[in-house]
């Protein structure tokens, strides 16, 4: 078997909302301290509702595909739902990934709790 999937092949090699968001609602930036790899994600949130949401990632073929189905998988997506997006959903959608990768799916999970925590934290301050 292939040790990667045709998706995280195809996700790796197209990936799907790469950039940035200027005036981005929440934005999260996690890193994985052993293999040094970066992500950062940003969201564009309206009615509660993810409207956009872009990624920059410096790091393995794997943390690019996660990253790119990640943005698939939420965007257009009501907040709350977001938020239950888990590693394991990101590396099933991409028809899996190798053991020792699947922390790399764990970035993008992360990457997206932290862009929702600096959202609501902002939301906090808007309405003080
Ligand atoms: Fe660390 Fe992929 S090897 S995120």
């Amino acid at each position: 078997m292939a040790l990667y999937s045709e998706k995280v092949m195809d996700h790796f090699l197209n990936p799907r909302n790469v950039g940035t968001i200027p005036d981005a609602d929440g934005v999260g930036e996690v890193g994985n301290a052993k293999c040094g790899d970066i992500m950062k994600m940003y969201l564009k949130i309206d009615n509660d509702t993810i409207q956009d949401v872009k990624f920059e990632t410096f790091g393995c073929a794997s943390a690019i595909a996660s990253s790119s189905m990640a943005t698939e998988l939420i965007k257009g997506q009501p907040v709350e739902e977001a938020k239950k997006l888990t590693n394991k959903a990101v590396a099933e959608a991409l028809d899996g990934l190798p053991d020792y990768k699947m922390h790399c799916s764990v970035l993008a999970q992360e990457a997206i709790e932290k862009a929702l925590e600096n959202y609501y934290s902002k939301k906090e301050k808007k309405d003080e």
